[in-house]
Formats: structure tokens, sequence, C-alpha cells
């Protein structure tokens, strides 16, 4: 068989992306940047001319993975002499240039920030070059770096309205490693809808590390509350969902929307992260679990039904017995839909991990265990208080179980149903039959 050179084939884009939907959001570009120097993406690592990791330090558990992962393709680049691996995301960030001396067989070292030099590098790479760049850049014109992500029709997207985070919670890696907050300019982000909407897009998730205070650092913007009002004006947009909120910022006018816009999904993650005023003092949130619960209250009243999910993090320094009966009493108050919680894990660089962490990993392990059977029961007790219901679904694909069609509540529970594909991105009823522990199952009314 003759051997066709690289430069006469196709080359092959393996992306493999950890993390939160930021890193995915992130990834979506990085596709359509390298399509632009010639890469398609491929599921196949084997077959890749290029694979990057897209990497998330939130945790330790997270930064290990990335690791060990590297190790696994240090036997592909044995293979392939020509194999370029590059790391971008949050390890990248933190790590820079040192990730390239700590990792000999690595070749591109990108930030947060840098993703609009990756073709560039990678045209670098396939002539030998390594290269690390993770400067941050500020200012507005940062956003407009980014080309309009090509869009495909996908029923369900989302959508970047800010980037970065200023509230450096102590134990959080985030302000450190995306640097700070900036919000997108509301005609861009507007005019992308609109243009999603036109090619079949009925759902998007507005996305941000703390979309509450979206605009209110750059003047003559629209604040959080008005883009939701201008979003749901967009015709074809039929339901929108926003993603995360930091409870200090939640606003009454962004309750009221949950009021007055039908549009807006009968849905808000929520994190608490802790139910004890002393620790959400030393997390420094800026909120008491008084003022934590007034809002739920309020978003209750405004929009009833409305399903709360939250983060919990166990463990934090100075964390006593008292402080998690409090967390557990404050989950119960709450009567969260689903909760995803968390072991503390110090991170470098950030004010808590100076702080003396006492309580062993046992302990740490026990609470955590307590809390998720705690709040898989509450889950578990909530999915069946929808059998018998009739729920509206907007259709969002087959379900990986063959011959179903998949889709989501406004309260943001997975419905899986048997249908036609023609249904797919239209507002079904349904009515539900069963409940599992993380999806409904339920038949077309
Ligand atoms: N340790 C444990 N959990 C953390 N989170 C953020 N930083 C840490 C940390 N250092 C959790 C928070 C946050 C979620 C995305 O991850 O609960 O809301
Ligand atoms: Fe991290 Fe706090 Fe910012 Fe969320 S609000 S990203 S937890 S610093």
């Amino acid at each position: 068989m003759l051997h066709t050179p690289p430069s006469a084939r196709e080359k092959y884009l393996y992306l493999e992306t950890f993390g939160c939907q930021m890193n995915v959001s992130d990834s979506e570009k990085i596709v359509d940047l390298l399509k632009e120097i010639g890469y398609r993406l491929t599921q196949d690592s084997s077959q890749a001319d290029l694979i990057i990791l897209n990497t998330c330090s939130i945790r330790s558990k997270a930064e290990h993975k990335v690791y060990s992962q590297l190790g696994r393709y240090r036997e592909l680049k044995s293979l392939n002499g020509d194999l370029i691996l590059g790391v971008g995301g949050c390890v990248a960030q933190q790590e820079g240039e040192r990730l390239l001396k700590k990792v000999p067989y690595l070749d591109i070292v990108f930030g947060t920030h840098n993703l609009h030099l990756l073709p560039e590098m990678v045209r670098a790479a396939e002539t030998g070059e390594r290269s690390a760049e993770v400067a941050f850049i500020d200012g507005e014109i940062r956003l407009d770096l980014f080309p309009a992500v090509d869009a495909g029709a996908e029923v369900s997207r989302f959508v970047t309205v800010m980037q970065g985070c200023d509230n450096f919670c102590a134990y959080c890696i985030v302000p450190h490693v995306r640097g700070r907050e900036i919000s997108r300019r509301s005609a861009d982000i507007l005019s992308e809808i609109r243009g999603m909407a036109k090619r079949g897009t009925r759902e998007v998730t507005l996305l941000g590390q703390n979309v509450n205070s979206y605009g209110l650092k750059s003047s003559g913007e629209l604040d959080f509350a008005a883009l939701l009002r201008e979003v749901a004006r967009i015709d074809g947009i039929e339901r929108i969902r926003f993603t995360t909120s930091h409870p200090r910022d939640i606003s009454p006018g962004l309750i009221a929307c949950f009021a007055d816009l039908p549009k807006l999904c009968s849905h808000i993650h929520l994190p608490a992260q802790s139910g004890s005023d002393r620790i959400l003092s030393l997390m420094n949130r800026g909120y008491t679990r008084g003022d934590y619960l007034a809002k739920v209250a309020s978003l209750k009243e405004a929009r009833p039904g409305i399903q709360i999910t939250g983060d919990m993090i166990v463990g934090f320094p100075g964390e006593n017995e008292d402080d998690f009966a409090q967390t557990l009493q404050l989950m119960e108050e709450v009567d969260y839909a689903d909760l995803f919680s968390f072991i503390y894990s110090a991170r470098p660089g950030t004010r808590a991990a100076e702080f003396d962490d006492e309580l062993g990993r046992r302990e740490k392990q026990e609470r955590l265990a307590m809390l998720q059977s705690q709040q898989r029961e509450r889950t578990q007790k909530r999915g069946r208080s929808f059998v018998g219901t009739c729920q509206q679904v907007l259709v969002e694909g087959n379900s990986k179980r063959g011959g179903q069609l998949t889709g989501r509540t406004s309260g943001n529970r997975v419905v899986n149903f048997p249908g036609d594909c023609t249904l797919v991105g239209r507002v079904v009823g349904v009515r539900i039959a069963r409940a599992y522990p993380n999806s409904l199952l339920g038949e077309l009314i």
C-alpha cells in the first residue's frame, strides 16, 4: 500500500473534555478553530494526528485524571512520532510552561484565554516546535476574538454570556484559572441566539460562572434580567435556562422573570455550598443561610413548582458536626430536586488552602455518604411524585436506549418515551409511567 503524505490526506483531531459546561463550550470553539486548518474530529484516538485534552482543575481528582490520561497518550506518541499532543483548559492555565517541562512528550499548552492562538500553535507543532501560551487577555475585546460557533441544528444549545469570576470563594480555583469576570455584549448574544433559532434551536441555556452579575460591570449593557426578557422575545426559542447562579446576586428583578416569562424553565441551579453561617463566612460566599432560604422562598412564590438543584461541599476546613447538621437541615428545608455534592479539595493558591484542615478523610467520606443517601431518597421521592402526571417535554433526540425519544421537562428531568423522530424539536405532552433514579419513562399523549 502506498504511504500517503500527511499534507495530502485529511488530518484528524481527537478531543477529550473534562469538567464543566464551560469547557464543553470551549471545546466546541476548539473544533471550529481547528476545522479551519484542516482538522476533522474523530472518535478514535488511535487514528488521531492531533490529540487535545481540555482539562479541569476544580478538585484534585479532576487534575489527577488529566495526568493519568496523558500517560496513556504517551504510548500512542511512541507508536506515531508525528502525533501532536496538546493540553488546554484550567490545568494548562495553572501550570503553563511548567507543564511542557513536566511532560517532555507534550507539544502544546494553551490557557483559558488563548483558544484563538491554537491554530498557530498547531501549525508550529507540525514543524516540531513546542509552545505554551497562557497569558490572560483582559478587556472587552477578548470575547470578540472567538469566531461565532457554527452551530448546527441542535434543539438545545448553550450560549456563553460571560466568562471568568470575581467572587474568590475561599475554596475555588476558578477565578485563578479563568480570570476576571467579563460579559459579552448583549447585542452579540441576542444575534447569536436569533441565528440559532433560525437553524432550529428551541432551547438555550445562558452560560457563565456567575450569570446573575451579567452586564453589571459593562456600562450601557443590559443586566441579566433584562437580557432574559429580550431572549424571551425571540421567535422560535421556546425555552430558556441559565446556569450558574450565585445566591448573593439573585436580584428581585431576576426572580420576577420567573413570574413573568413563561419561556423561562421551572428550574434553577442555586449552589448553597453549606448550610452553616460560620462556614459560609469562611468560604467568603457573601450570604447567610437566612438570605439563601429567603431567596428560595421568593423563587417558589414567583414560580410554584420550581425545581431547585444545588451544589454542596462537605469537610470544608473547620466544619464541625453542628455545621454539617445545619447543611443537612438546609437541604431538607429547600427540598432540592437534585444535588451535586463534593468533599472539599484544597486547591493551590486559594485562600482556604492556607486554612487548617483537621478533619480526617474518613469523617469527610462519612459526611458525604450521609448527605448523599439523604438526597438520593429525596430525589427518588420527587421522581415518583411525577408518576401519573402529564409533563410538557421538549424532544431533543433519540435516547441511548434504542427506539425511544429523549427530552426534558421544564423542571429539567430527563424523560424517555417511545415515539417517532419527527417529534424532535417539538414540545409534546407525555404521561409519566415510571420513575428511575436518573430519568422518567413515559408515553406520548
Ligand atoms: N473542593 C470541593 N468542591 C469544590 N467546588 C469548587 N471548588 C471546590 C473545591 N476546592 C464545587 C462547588 C462548585 C462546584 C462546581 O464544584 O460546589 O459549585
Ligand atoms: Fe468559584 Fe465562587 Fe466563582 Fe463559583 S462564584 S466560580 S464557586 S469563585
